[in-house]
C-alpha cells in the first residue's frame, strides 16, 4: 500500500484528485465550521478523517457529495464541478458513490433484499430480475451475509446491519465510497471485520475511500492518509507515521485520548455533579 506525505496548500488543479474541495468554507449562521479548506483526494487511496466531535467530519463529507453545499469554495467529483449542480443532476453524479452515514440507517421496514436494491430501483436500473437476485448474492457474499435476504434489519446484529448498510453502499459498483464513523458501536472484532472490508473494497475494486472514524486503531490499519481537523482547518495530513509523530499537541492529544487544558477548564467551571443531580424527591409526586 502506498504511503506519502501530503501538504495541504490549496491544489493547483483538481484534474488528478478524484474528489477536490477548494477553499471550502461552511458557516450555519455565525459557526464556522469549515474554514476555507482545500483537500485534494486521489484515485483508489484510502483517506481517513479524525477530529473532535463537532470539528466538522460529518459537514465535510456531505460537502464531497454536494448533500451540504459550501458557504464559499468549489468541490469537484473528478474534473467535474458538483457544489453548484441541481437534484437532478446530482442523481446521475452520486450513481458513481456508495456511502454509508452515520447511524447506517437501513429502511426498517423493508426486508435485506429489498434495501440493498434500494439504490438501484433509485436510479432505475433494475432490468434482469435474476440478474438483480444474483448481484444481491454477490454483494451480500462480500460481506458475509448471503441466505440473509429475506432478514428484517431489527432480527440484525449492530455490526449485521453495519454490513448489510455495506453491500447497499456498494449496489452500484461505486467509485469513491464513503463511510461516516462505520466501527462506533461495534465490539473491537465486529469493527475490525467492518476494517477488513474496507481494505478489501479498496484493493479489489480500487474505489477511492473517505472514512471519517474516532476509532484510531482503525484508522491506523486502513488509512493510506490520515487528516485531522481542528477549528475548521486541517491541521495534520500525512500518513499513520506523520500522524503519531506530528508535534502539534491538539494531534497528540487527540490520538492519546487526552483530555486538553481546555476541556478541563470547562469541567472545573462546570457546577459541581451533587448539584446537577435529580434526587428520588424530585419524583415524587
Ligand atoms: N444542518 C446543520 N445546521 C446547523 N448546524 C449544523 C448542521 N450540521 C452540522 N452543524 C454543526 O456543524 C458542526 C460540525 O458538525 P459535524 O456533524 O460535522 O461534526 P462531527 O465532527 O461529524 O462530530 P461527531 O464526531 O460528533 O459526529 C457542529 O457544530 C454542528 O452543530
Ligand atoms: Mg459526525
Amino acid at each position: 500500500m502506498k504511503k506519502k506525505e501530503h501538504n495541504n496548500q490549496a491544489p493547483e488543479t483538481h484534474s488528478n484528485g478524484v474528489l477536490t474541495v477548494k477553499n471550502v468554507t461552511k458557516k450555519f449562521g455565525p459557526n464556522v465550521v469549515l474554514d476555507n479548506v482545500s483537500l485534494t483526494i486521489e484515485k483508489g487511496e484510502t483517506t481517513v478523517v479524525i477530529g473532535p466531535s463537532g470539528c466538522g467530519k460529518t459537514v465535510l463529507i456531505k460537502h464531497l457529495i454536494a448533500l451540504l453545499r459550501p458557504t464559499s469554495g468549489e468541490v469537484y467529483f473528478k474534473d467535474r464541478r458538483i457544489d453548484n449542480l441541481n437534484e437532478q443532476e446530482l442523481n446521475g453524479v452520486r450513481t458513481h458513490y456508495g456511502f454509508l452515514f452515520q447511524g447506517g440507517a437501513l429502511f426498517d421496514s423493508l426486508s435485506v433484499f429489498e434495501n440493498i436494491i434500494f439504490p438501484i430501483r433509485q436510479h432505475g436500473k433494475i432490468g434482469n430480475w435474476k440478474e438483480v437476485e444474483e448481484l444481491v448474492k454477490a454483494k451480500l457474499a462480500i460481506v458475509g451475509l448471503d441466505g440473509f435476504q429475506n432478514y428484517y434489519p431489527a432480527n440484525l446484529s449492530g455490526g449485521q446491519r453495519k454490513r448489510v448498510a455495506l453491500a447497499r453502499a456498494i449496489a452500484l459498483n461505486p467509485e469513491v465510497i464513503l463511510y461516516d464513523e462505520p466501527t462506533t458501536g461495534l465490539d473491537p472484532i465486529r469493527s475490525d471485520v467492518i476494517n477488513e472490508l474496507i481494505l478489501k473494497l479498496q484493493e479489489e475494486l480500487g474505489v477511492t475511500t473517505v472514512v471519517v472514524t474516532h476509532d484510531m486503531t482503525s484508522a491506523y490499519k486502513i488509512a493510506d492518509r490520515i487528516i485531522m481537523l481542528h477549528n475548521g482547518k486541517i491541521v495534520a495530513d500525512g500518513d499513520a507515521d506523520h500522524i503519531r509523530n506530528h508535534p502539534h499537541p491538539v494531534v497528540q492529544q487527540f490520538i492519546s485520548g487526552q483530555v486538553s487544558e481546555d476541556d478541563l477548564a470547562i469541567l472545573r467551571m462546570s457546577g459541581s455533579i451533587s448539584q446537577a443531580q435529580f434526587l428520588p424527591r424530585d419524583f415524587e409526586a
